[in-house]
C-alpha cells in the first residue's frame, strides 16, 4: 500500500480547520426585505479563506450586513474592506484626510471641531439624504460600501438611521407596462448634479471634472452571477434625466421610481449603534441617510468604498446577449 503523500494530507488538514473556523459565523436575517446580522468575527483579523468566502455568500445572499461591537482604526478598516477587492479612490480632495480611500462622514472636523450646519461638509451629507446607490456617478460604479460608526446619534434622538431598499424586489413588484416601459432605458449620472441640489456648495473641481465625468447607465440592470435577473439601476442625488425623454417625462418617471422604491416592503432601516460596521452591496440596493438634527448632535463615521469590477449591463447590452429571458407579456 502506498503511503499518501504529505501534500494531500496538509490539504486535508488545511481543509477541516477552514471548516471549523467558519462553523464560528453566525448568520441573523434583520427583516423581510434585506440584511443579516453576521456573528463570531473581529474584523480586526484578517478572515481565513472560509470567513471570506462566508462572507462573500452573505453579501450575496442578504445584500447588507451588520458586525456588531468591532474596534477598527482606519488602517485596520482599509485592510479589512481590501479583502473584498481593490478600494475606490474618492474624488473629493477635501473630504478626506490621508488616505484617499477614507471618507469622512462627519459633522465633525478631523480635528475634533463639531461643524456648523452650513459648512460645505455637512451640506454634502444632505446630499445623501436621497435615494442613491454609492458612485453611480463612475462608468464602473461600485460593489460594496462599508461604514463604522465612531459617533452615533444618543437613544431617544429622532433620525440618523440609514435606510436601504432591495433593487431585485422593487423590480419585480414593477407593473408588467412599466417594466415594458423602461426595459431599453438609461439614465444619465453625473457628480455635479448635487450642485444643483444645493447650490451653495463649492463649485467641482477641475480634479473632480476629470476623475468622474457624466456617464450614462441602464434603468434595468442585469446580474449576471443571478441567472441575468434584472433589478432598478438609479440614483435621485446623481441625476434625473432619463436618455431619449423629454426632461418633463424623464423627471415625471424618475420620481415615480423614486416614490415605488420607499414601499415598506422592500426596505430596512439600520438604526446605529456604536462600533457598528455595516456593509452593502451596491449592485441591488439603493439607500439614503435620514435627516437629524446637525447642530445639536455630534455624529462621525469612517467609509471605504470596494471597486465595481465592470460596467452596468442592460437587458440589451452585448455581453448578456441571448442570456436575458425576454418580458412575459402584459
Ligand atoms: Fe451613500
Amino acid at each position: 500500500m502506498s503511503a499518501t503523500p504529505a501534500v494531500a494530507l496538509d490539504e486535508a488538514a488545511e481543509a477541516t480547520h477552514r471548516l471549523e473556523t467558519a462553523e464560528h459565523v453566525t448568520v441573523t436575517p434583520l427583516g423581510n426585505a434585506l440584511g443579516a446580522e453576521i456573528g463570531g468575527l473581529d474584523l480586526a483579523r484578517p478572515f481565513t479563506p472560509a470567513e471570506l468566502e462566508a462572507v462573500r455568500a452573505a453579501i450575496q445572499d442578504h445584500h447588507l450586513l451588520c458586525f456588531r461591537d468591532q474596534h477598527l482604526g482606519s488602517d485596520e478598516q482599509v485592510a479589512f474592506s481590501t479583502q473584498l477587492g481593490p478600494l475606490e479612490v474618492f474624488p473629493e480632495q477635501d473630504k478626506t484626510k490621508g488616505e484617499s480611500t477614507v471618507y469622512n462622514v462627519a459633522n465633525v472636523s478631523p480635528e475634533g471641531e463639531h461643524l456648523p450646519v452650513d459648512d460645505h461638509r455637512v451640506i454634502y451629507q444632505k446630499v445623501n439624504a436621497r435615494w442613491h446607490t454609492d458612485s453611480s456617478y463612475r462608468y464602473i460604479p461600485s460593489f460594496v460600501s462599508i461604514m463604522y460608526a465612531i459617533r452615533v446619534l444618543p437613544d431617544g434622538a429622532s433620525g440618523g438611521e440609514t435606510e436601504y431598499s432591495n433593487m431585485l424586489a422593487a423590480y419585480d413588484a414593477l407593473p408588467d407596462e412599466m417594466k415594458a416601459r423602461i426595459e431599453p432605458l438609461h439614465m444619465v449620472h453625473y457628480y455635479e448634479f448635487g450642485r444643483r441640489l444645493f447650490p451653495e456648495l463649492p463649485p467641482v473641481s477641475h480634479h473632480e471634472k476629470v476623475h468622474v465625468p457624466p456617464t450614462c447607465h441602464p434603468l434595468v440592470r442585469i446580474h449576471p452571477d443571478r441567472g441575468c435577473r434584472r433589478s432598478l439601476f438609479f440614483t435621485t442625488n446623481a441625476g434625473n434625466e432619463v436618455s431619449g425623454m423629454t426632461m418633463e417625462d424623464g423627471v415625471a418617471l424618475h420620481r415615480k421610481l423614486a416614490s415605488h422604491v420607499s414601499r415598506p416592503e422592500f426596505c430596512y432601516k439600520h438604526r446605529w449603534r456604536p462600533n457598528d460596521l455595516v456593509l452593502w452591496d451596491n449592485r441591488v440596493l439603493m439607500h439614503r441617510a435620514k435627516g437629524y438634527d446637525m447642530a445639536r448632535y455630534p455624529r462621525v463615521f469612517r467609509r471605504t468604498t470596494v471597486a465595481g469590477s465592470e460596467p452596468i449591463l442592460g437587458p440589451y447590452s452585448q455581453a448578456v446577449e441571448g442570456k436575458v429571458r425576454p418580458l412575459t407579456a402584459a
